[in-house]
């Protein structure tokens, strides 16, 4: 469904004519295409500032492509806060941003680098690294209508060398729907960090659900393209065909509710995967007085029990130790909304299960995660009343919907071996968008 005053802002003459009667024009946003490169940040300026880890980020910015500038227009702006300690000590967020944020160009990224609370052995300190927070998200806000993002890193003692892949991802156009989030870069995942390559999934295997259209048809088409063989399941449809003959892949017509659908899947992928991105899911919306017990019923089990019955059964074999289970959680599962109970509860059981199964399958170096869009412009939203669906763009930072892209680059990056630090977590991809900010 196109957005008319995100398209309308193409034009000059009439972003000039909007802008004069007072209508916020959403950015256009920057987005890249095509495999992952070496050097995306080659020819931007960046300027890294802050304590400890400023060295570390320096090589990792420079590596990235980037020239490191101290003051004047900026690509990024990235500032280690990670040994901030104290009320007075925060002081640093304002000495760095303050001079600095207005010389942040269109599509721009602000990164904060910080510790989660729970690492800090003092009170006053393990409430200082909690301010980082809402001083990252409130920037987010104050930079979202030039199409540029803030995100935290929140970085676990002893994790430092798995920031890298993180930092790049968040910094470069394929992060441009993640916005206002915190990232938390562990060591909860066993394995070593690996460094950039190109095609990073070469000879790897993947499956995603629900592959023929929206999110599922361009996380396929993205993983691919990063050299993954794609076992695309999705109800038998010809557009699952088509998709798979595009990218080479292998079709896999099936329903995830069919109780035969685990093994068939097990059987299809007995030579091994190593990235399943569960994403096949639908909504049937009513208030729960309305809603019929088959709505609830058939909902709770295409988007949570089919998940954990082919999950079990890739798990106790096709699933390789070093692999990436991502689950497709929604913003309505962490935040609750009206009409969709049995939406929510079945997306907060997903959150809940990433978060699960990232600790259970450590000891195999098996990470996992899962992504919670807000919302993106596919078949699924086009369905929603259109006073509901324009809130649903304009109040996010970006004033915008995302694209099934912008999901799918975060979904690949997460299978990839570069998010080692990133299993447990649950990654809002929404724009910002103010609901269960
Ligand atoms: P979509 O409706 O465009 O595509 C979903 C795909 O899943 C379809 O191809 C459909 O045939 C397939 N599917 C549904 N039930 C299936 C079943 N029983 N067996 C096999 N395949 C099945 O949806 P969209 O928007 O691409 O969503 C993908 C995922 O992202 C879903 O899990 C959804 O809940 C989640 N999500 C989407 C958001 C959005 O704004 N579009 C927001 C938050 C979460």
């Amino acid at each position: 469904m196109s957005d008319v005053l995100l398209n309308l802002g193409r034009n000059a003459a009439a972003r000039s004519v909007l802008s004069t009667i007072g209508v916020t024009v959403p950015p256009q946003l920057r987005r890249a295409s095509g495999p992952w490169v070496e050097r995306p940040l080659e020819a931007r300026n960046a300027t890294v500032g802050g304590g400890p880890l400023v060295q570390a980020l320096s090589r990792q910015v420079l590596d990235a492509g980037a020239n490191l500038v101290d003051d004047g227009p900026v690509h990024a702006l990235v500032f280690d806060a990670s040994s901030l300690a104290s009320a007075a000590d925060l002081r640093a967020l304002y000495d760095f941003f303050h001079p600095r944020l207005s010389g942040l160009g269109r599509n721009g990224r602000v990164v904060v680098l910080g510790r989660p609370p729970s690492s800090q052995a003092g009170v006053e300190a393990s409430a200082a690294v909690s301010a980082l927070d809402g001083f990252t998200r409130s920037v987010a806000k104050e930079i979202g209508r030039k199409g540029a993002t803030a995100n935290l890193i929140r970085v676990e003692p002893g994790a430092e060398d798995r920031i890298e892949p993180a930092l790049r991802f968040l910094l470069s156009d394929r992060s441009v729907y993640v916005d206002g989030q915190p990232l938390d870069v562990t060591a909860l995942c066993s394995g070593e960090p690996s460094p950039f390559t190109p095609s990073p999934l070469a000879g790897r295997t993947a499956l995603v659900t629900g592959a023929a259209r929206g999110i599922g048809a361009a996380t396929a088409r993205r993983l691919a393209e990063e050299g993954a063989h794609v076992h695309l399941l999705d109800r038998p449809d010809d557009a699952l065909s088509a998709l798979a003959a595009e990218i080479g892949g292998t079709p896999l017509p099936l329903d995830v509710t069919d109780p035969k659908a685990p093994a068939r899947i097990a059987e299809a992928l007995s030579g091994g995967v190593h990235a399943v991105v569960h994403n096949a899911g639908i909504t049937h919306d009513k208030t729960l007085g309305r809603m019929p017990p088959e709505s609830w019923d058939l909902l709770l089990d295409i988007n949570f029990g089919a998940i954990m019955r082919i999950h079990e059964a890739l798990a106790a074999g096709p699933l390789q130790d070093g692999g990436r289970v991502v689950l497709l959680s929604s913003i309505a599962g962490l935040a609750g909304n009206v009409g969709q109970t049995n939406y929510a509860a079945s997306k907060a059981a997903v959150a809940g299960l990433a978060r699960r199964l990232a600790v259970d399958l450590a000891p195999r170096g098996i990470g996992v995660s899962a992504v919670a869009p807000g919302f993106i412009e596919t078949r699924m939203t086009a369905a929603i009343p259109f006073v509901t669906r324009e809130a649903a763009r304009r109040l996010a930072n970006l004033s915008q919907g995302g694209q099934p892209q912008d999901v799918a680059d975060v979904l690949t990056f997460l299978c990839s071996p570069g998010a080692l630090g990133l299993s447990g977590t649950v990654l809002r991809v929404c724009g910002g968008s103010l609901v269960g900010a």
